[in-house]
């Protein structure tokens, strides 16, 4: 994305023109280049929540928000969801391109290598007390990767992308054992050991639910279920977790103290958490024997200031595409897992008829997004609601791998540091204690 000279915008400020550049983007988007407008006009710009300010440039994931478009790679999502899997689009969205035969065997083995935690990080991670959330565990043990492989973790990018690829793929396998370790740990139960033989998702399940006494075998069902839940979270260009990678990052930090502080990110209800807040709506509108129809009515009306919750998308402006897709596999997962009848998959499903029938939601382009129906796929897998986020969080592993290599890689990177609009007290001299009243 280079400035395009022949199309400029034009700011007046105090009787002044000045010409900034208009870059435009692969898919023709368009953004006011304003890097020397302070500079040149003393002037900054205010975009609280930053919605319409573009941070940094990528090829990594590409979104119309209008149109209900994601793409990895300019790969199309519903493509990726049909044909690949978890691990291939982990490869996609890292390095550019889908594997070769010989490329997807060497990664799948790298993530086989490295499955395994270090001892001392087991037995650290086995220390935290049973209350502990899963996410307070997940992003402690994402983080102390860079102690446990400091030669990995320099802090210093040229020589920390020499190691890349086995960062990455210790980024990538590790986060599921550490996971599912912080599931055992909140329960009190003896720690697993991944298996070599078995597939990425089938050795999350087999970490988190076998038992010394009994080997938990996942079917196949239920492990593509959560290969598509997984794939469908692998990226999605500037998010708040991934803009706080990027921010770190962007201060020369390494990859796993980067990535541990996207964790942390994601943690908030507003972001990874979501998925929860629609179990727990169910769950209410159930206990009160209301079938969906009372709880819209509601929202529309602002009682109570209830929010549908899965519903609406601060950039999809249309049926978020992923929560098309999962809505489609969750009727065969759950025809493989034989639950005939889930009340809560019922009421979401006449909330979503009634509510895309309503005027309210449909002025305000409120559709599904892929919360909607993601906590439901992800109970009827099994995992427990407090684990909801942290899934969200190993899905969402190799699109903050690639986005920390892009910083990491740029040439003319630049440290993050926006401005800010200074609205406190103007200057005033100190007053000794004694005197202040
Ligand atoms: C995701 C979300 C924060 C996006 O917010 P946003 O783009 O900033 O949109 P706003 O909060 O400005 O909402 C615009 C209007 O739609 C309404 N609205 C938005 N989401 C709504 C929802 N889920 N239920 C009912 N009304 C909703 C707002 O009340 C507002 O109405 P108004 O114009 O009459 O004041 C918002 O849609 C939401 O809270 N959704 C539920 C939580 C959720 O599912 N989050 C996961 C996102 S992946």
């Amino acid at each position: 994305m280079t400035p395009t000279p022949q199309h400029h915008a034009l700011v007046r400020l105090d009787g002044k023109d000045y010409h900034f550049p208009v870059m435009v983007g692969t898919e023709n988007e368009k953004a006011i280049d304003i890097r020397t407008l302070r500079q040149e006009t003393g002037y900054i710009t205010f975009d609280e929540g930053l919605g319409d300010t573009g941070s940094c440039t990528s090829s990594i994931t590409f979104i119309d928000g209008e149109a209900g478009i994601l793409r990895y790679r300019g790969y199309p999502i519903e493509q990726l969801a049909e044909k690949s899997s978890f691990v291939e689009a982990t490869y996609l969205v890292i390095y550019g391109d889908l594997p070769t035969v010989e490329q997807r065997k060497r990664f799948s083995q790298m993530l086989t290598k490295h499955a395994r935690l270090h001892e001392g990080m087991t037995k650290f991670l086995g220390e935290f007390p049973s209350a502990s959330h899963p996410m307070a565990v997940l992003s402690s043990g994402v983080n102390s990767l860079s102690a446990y492989y400091p030669y990995l973790a320099t802090n210093n990018h040229q020589r920390d992308l020499e190691h890349f690829d086995e960062a990455a793929a210790i980024a990538i396998s590790k986060v599921r054992t550490i996971a599912a370790h912080s599931y055992r740990v909140s329960r009190g139960l003896p720690l697993n050991y991944p298996r070599p033989d078995f597939g990425y998702c089938e050795n999350f399940l087999h970490l988190m639910f076998s038992e010394p006494y009994n080997e938990f075998v996942p079917t196949p069902e239920v492990a593509q279920a959560l290969n598509l839940f997984l794939l469908l979270h692998a990226d999605h260009e500037q998010n708040c977790s991934t803009s706080t990678v990027r921010m770190v990052a962007s201060s020369g930090a390494n990859l796993f103290t980067s990535i541990a502080a996207g964790v942390n990110a994601l943690w908030g209800p507003l972001h990874g958490g979501a998925n929860m807040s629609v179990i727990e709506m169910l769950k209410s509108i159930h206990a009160e024997g209301d079938d969906g129809t009372k709880f819209i009515a509601a929202a529309r009306s602002g009682i109570g200031e209830q929010r549908l919750m899965g519903f609406g998308h601060r950039v999809y402006k249309h049926y978020d595409p992923r929560a098309k897709i999962i809505k489609a596999s969750f009727y065969k997962a759950l025809a493989s897992l034989r639950i005939k009848d889930d009340p809560l998959l019922n009421i979401a499903m006449k909330l979503e008829e009634v509510a895309l029938r309503d005027d309210y939601f449909l002025s305000r382009k409120l559709y599904p997004n892929v919360d909607f129906y993601s906590g439901l796929i992800m109970r009827a897998v099994g995992i427990p609601e407090n684990m909801f986020t942290v899934m969200f969080a190993i899905g969402r592993m190799p699109g903050w791998v690639a986005q920390w290599h892009e910083v990491a890689a740029n040439p003319k990177l630049k440290l993050y540091r926006p401005r800010q609009i200074y609205q406190g007290s103007p200057v005033r001299d100190y007053v000794p204690i004694e005197q202040r009243g």
